[in-house]
């Protein structure tokens, strides 16, 4: 039986613009190294937290991680439980799914040290309870692209269906990450109840249209549909420049530019063929606000977490 296990996994883009908690695609370029090392009695204790990250609870219960092997040892009603370290590779409040990817990467480090390893979507009910401790709720659009890689729709919160979408091949993602925090929790508390009708049809005829256009290979159709009505108008004003930089991707030839997650990087899909100039676009339009960036173009073909070493 394994008694240390390092696990990765991936960044995440939540939301794709059109569907808000829970379409995402995983970001392998960046990513959270968690390290487990197993103790006798069913508990968890954080030995360290390193990386771009530092300043995270080192309390079990309040830590995303932590929860998440917390929800594990009680689903599996195991005897022995975890010391962990935490490599952050992903920047805090950034819209890339650090929280999540920290609580995926736990489980399916955990999972490597089972008797009987759990299903993956055993992992990812564990890691939403991780994921509600920096979002103060449930949604699986960052855990589950952070677990199963790729394009990915979850219908269901206590029971959810986990869907891999196929992506065409020639599109590829462009994120940018502007130096700038957007707490989750704060991103979420101004967002409106209530929508309005018509734009709840526009909405959802966007998301049938996009993911209908992934499965039949249609750039025109994604085209049309990848245009979030409801959220991205209400989130804008936390990234300063968010007009500006969406504009320049447009203009750069990308088939749509949103916020990545609750922000505030931001986000375009394109034409691998044109993935140099939407970045250089969006990266000046945000300079030109003084925002520096880090930035990077990737296949939407990524793979999910997994396990880089066990002993
Ligand atoms: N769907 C979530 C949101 C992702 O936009 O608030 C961030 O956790």
């Amino acid at each position: 039986m394994n008694q240390v296990v390092t696990a990765f996994a991936p960044a995440s883009v939540a939301n794709v613009a059109i569907g808000f908690d829970i379409l995402g695609f995983a970001v392998d370029a960046l990513g959270d190294h968690v390290q487990l090392r197993r103790l006798p009695q069913p508990e968890v204790r954080v030995k360290a937290i390193r990386g771009v990250v530092e300043d995270l609870p080192l309390e079990a219960e309040k830590n995303t991680a932590g929860r998440a092997l917390l929800a594990l040892i009680e689903s599996r009603d195991l005897p022995f439980g975890f010391e962990m370290e935490i490599d952050k590779g992903i920047p805090l409040a950034s819209g890339l799914g650090g929280s999540a990817a920290s609580a995926v990467a736990a489980v399916v480090a955990a999972n490597a040290m089972l008797p009987e390893p759990m299903t993956r979507i055993e992992l990812l009910k564990a890691a939403m309870e991780g994921e509600a401790v920096a979002s103060g709720s449930r949604h699986a659009d960052n855990i589950s692209p952070s677990l199963f890689g790729g394009l990915v729709l979850t219908v269901g919160i206590d029971h959810p269906r986990v869907k891999q979408i196929p992506v065409p091949a020639q599109i590829h993602a462009v994120i940018v990450h502007p130096h700038l925090q957007v707490p989750t929790k704060q991103a979420r508390a101004i967002l409106s109840h209530t929508v309005h009708l018509s734009d709840f049809v526009w909405q959802t005829a966007n998301l049938a249209g996009f993911i209908s256009g992934c499965y039949t290979d249609d750039l025109d159709l994604i085209k049309a549909s990848l245009e979030d009505v409801i959220i991205e108008k209400q989130r804008q004003v936390l990234i300063p420049g968010f007009a500006e930089v969406r504009a320049a991707a447009l203009a750069s030839g990308a088939l749509g530019c949103s916020i990545s997650g609750a922000g505030p990087t931001m986000f375009a899909l394109c034409l691998e063929s044109d993935a140099a100039a939407v970045r250089d676009a969006m990266v000046d339009a945000f300079r030109s606000q003084g925002t520096e960036t880090d930035r990077w173009a990737v296949s939407l073909r990524s793979s999910g977490a997994r396990v880089v070493s066990s002993t």
